[in-house]
């Protein structure tokens, strides 16, 4: 069969493409309830963001510490989304062994996340660079000079961001697209919810946009682009697939928590962070300061052993942040915390002692699909929303009609 073709717009810089797909390959995406039209053809979801990332749909796995690896990154990519590997806690030869790992399982380009205080962050910048990446991701601006290494090498720039005043630093530093991640997102993150953040960044600026915080679906998809976004960026769904490596005993503890034990709190490393309320948790919740301390050092030691990096690069690094006014001291001092508590849970499956950094969206997911049905039913979802609300917009029509003969005041 040819190809067929044909274009809603939704809103601007966004639409819908009918296209001819393979439908043995793509049955997992066609609603037996769709028009006949549509399942004939059907289904490619496009928008401003995808185009610039040159992936298939307008939907982002983003980065998440030991969790987005070459495995999942390339999962996402073949699915038609694009995945960001998690560098910021690689060391620069784990980040250069995943690239060449992701680029054996797919062609679809992919981003790498990095954090510029990282004692060996530029050598992943160069890596970065020399392996032509399509995309980086940070969400502590790297100095204006390597923004515009990145820039010069064609290499996109999409910061997150939980604010306006960084969604407007950030731009002005040249970047080329934003996740806009509002507070309900896992990780740190900040104080004014997706609903609000969304349209207050995307009436200031220009550039393509990714929600984030709060999206597991396609009903997310339309929402997040209603309100001004280019498509949507999640974490935690994508952590709850089959493809995420974090042990079952980790992925069954996020499946079983209630949004309201989801909560953002400032006790692991300084920083407000949205986590799922543990035992462990709490009881970083009500140490006195000794406690923190001494559990910091401890941590810092043994971050020290594990990365490679000696206590001093470490200290040296923290130093770097506070100095560029990045975070507390307080938040400097416990930033080790973070990575050995969390690998606890994500990595080493005991999430009773470890810390579970989680978007509150986790309370609404109940299932561990594969990558590749995550996408797909996105994308049909989407689809089936707008056509949804299509219908909504006609019944109100049709409503607005039948009562325009009534008095304006309402009485009968
Ligand atoms: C377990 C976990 C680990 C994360 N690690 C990182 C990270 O290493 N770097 C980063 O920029 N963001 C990190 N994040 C934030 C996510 O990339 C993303 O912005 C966030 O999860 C989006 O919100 P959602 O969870 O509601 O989808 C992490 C989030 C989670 C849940």
């Amino acid at each position: 069969m040819g190809a067929q073709s044909a274009s809603v717009i939704v809103s601007s810089g966004y639409s819908l493409i009918f296209t001819h797909v393979d439908p043995e390959k793509h049955a997992h995406v066609m609603s037996p309830c769709w028009p006949e039209y549509e399942r004939e053809s059907l289904s490619v979801v496009e928008s401003r963001l995808s185009r610039l990332l040159g992936c298939q749909y307008p939907v982002i796995q983003t980065a998440m510490g030991w969790i987005a690896d070459a495995n999942l990154v390339a999962a996402t990519g073949r699915a038609g989304g694009f995945g960001f590997l998690a560098g910021a806690v690689m060391s620069p030869e784990d980040v250069a062994r995943s690239i060449a790992e992701i680029r054996c399982q797919t062609d679809a380009p992919f981003g790498v996340n990095f954090h510029m205080y990282t004692p060996r962050a530029k050598q992943i910048v160069d890596i970065c660079i020399a392996e032509q990446i399509r995309a980086v991701s940070y969400s502590r601006s790297p100095d204006p000079a390597t923004i515009e290494r990145f820039k010069a090498a064609g290499i996109i720039c999409i910061p997150t961001v939980g604010a306006l005043k960084h969604a407007l630093k950030a731009v002005q530093l040249g970047a080329d697209a934003l996740v806009i991640q509002g507070s309900e997102g896992g990780g740190h993150t900040g104080q004014v919810a997706t609903s609000i953040l969304v349209p207050q960044v995307s009436a200031s600026v220009t550039v393509p946009l990714a929600a984030a915080g709060g999206f597991r679906d396609g009903r997310g998809l339309v929402a997040a682009l209603s309100l001004g976004a280019d498509g949507i960026a999640m974490g935690t769904r994508f952590l709850l697939t089959q493809e995420s490596p974090v042990p079952e005993a980790t992925k069954r503890i996020y499946l079983e928590t209630a949004p309201e034990r989801i909560i953002v709190s400032a006790a692991l490393d300084g920083m407000p962070q949205r986590m799922v309320l543990n035992n462990q948790l709490q009881s970083l919740i009500s140490a006195s300061s000794l406690v923190v301390l001494v559990r910091a050092v401890k941590n810092a030691f043994s971050l020290s052993r594990q990365t490679g990096d000696s206590p001093w690069a470490l200290l040296k690094s923290g130093w770097r942040m506070y100095r560029a006014g990045d975070q507390s001291l307080s938040a400097t001092m416990m930033s080790a915390n973070a990575p050995m508590m969390i690998q606890e849970a994500v990595v080493h499956g005991r999430p009773d002692s470890g810390i579970l950094p989680s978007g509150q969206i986790a309370g609404l997911i109940e299932d561990l699909p594969t990558v590749n049905s995550l996408v797909s039913s996105i994308v049909s979802e989407a689809l089936a929303t707008i056509e949804k609300l299509g219908k909504v917009g006609v019944l109100d029509a049709s409503v607005a009609a039948s009562t325009a003969h009534l008095p304006e005041d309402g009485s009968q």
